[in-house]
């Protein structure tokens, strides 16, 4: 299993080159990893870039931090170079046709589950999904380390993200399954709503125990 945590390199790809791509790059490359995007562009801020399949082929562990509505495509595309790897789905199924982020997918299926079928032996764990990019590595917030919720069916990548999360200051809950995304896609919305009503976007949320 890959151990997070004991000053080790890891290889990471991330395939995309968006905000979330370049935080966690950023983010990991500060924590020692090694990372490499994914993407169609030829130069993404100095960082190490190949093609999605290459940044799959050459990575211990994979985040998926893609446009939502391109994650499925994108994923079917790279099933194979995908079998047995640990895939983060750090994506949110948002569409903005009207002006106001809406989800294209809930209730009865999720995004998450949908980039578990179109790889179905990946070992997918979603999570990132529920805070903003700036947050995303070593959130530092006066009430302690917040919580990252992630889904997955397979409890050693479940532990590995984990070692991630934790490395890089996050406690971490565990939903349970994949179809446990029909609950983290939606709190997506919960955390935007609430920047956009007070014009605030340094939140994130944390689960409180009373033992
Ligand atoms: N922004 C946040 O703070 C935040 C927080 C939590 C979750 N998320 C989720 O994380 C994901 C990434 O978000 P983001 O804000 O970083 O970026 P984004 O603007 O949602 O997506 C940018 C990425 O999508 C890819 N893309 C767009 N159209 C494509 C197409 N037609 N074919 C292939 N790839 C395409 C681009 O690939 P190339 O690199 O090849 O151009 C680019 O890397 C999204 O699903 C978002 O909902 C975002």
């Amino acid at each position: 299993m890959l151990c997070f945590g004991g000053g080790g390199a890891v290889r990471i790809g991330i395939v995309g080159s968006g905000q979330v791509a370049r935080a966690l790059a950023r983010g990991y490359a500060a924590h020692g990893h090694r990372i490499r995007l994914g993407t169609r562009q030829a130069e993404v801020e100095g960082l190490p870039v190949g093609s999605p399949a290459e940044a799959v082929r050459d990575a211990d562990l994979v985040v998926l931090a893609v446009r939502g509505t391109v994650a499925v495509d994108l994923v079917t595309s790279l099933a194979e170079a995908l079998e047995g790897r640990v895939l983060v789905d750090a994506t949110n199924p948002l569409e903005g046709s009207t002006g106001v982020p809406r989800l294209f997918v809930g209730h009865t299926d999720s995004l998450g589950e949908r980039v578990q079928r179109a790889a179905p032996r990946a070992r997918v764990v979603k999570a990132y999904n529920i805070v903003g990019n700036a947050l995303m590595v070593d959130p530092q917030l006066p009430g302690g380390p917040p919580t990252m919720f992630i889904a997955g069916d397979d409890d050693a990548a479940k532990a590995t993200v984990t070692g991630l999360l934790q490395e890089t200051g996050w406690d971490v809950a565990d939903l349970g399954g994949i179809e446990a995304s029909r609950l983290l896609e939606p709190m997506c919305l919960a955390w935007v709503a609430y920047g956009a009503r007070t014009g605030t976007w340094s939140h994130a949320l944390k689960l409180l125990h009373a033992d």
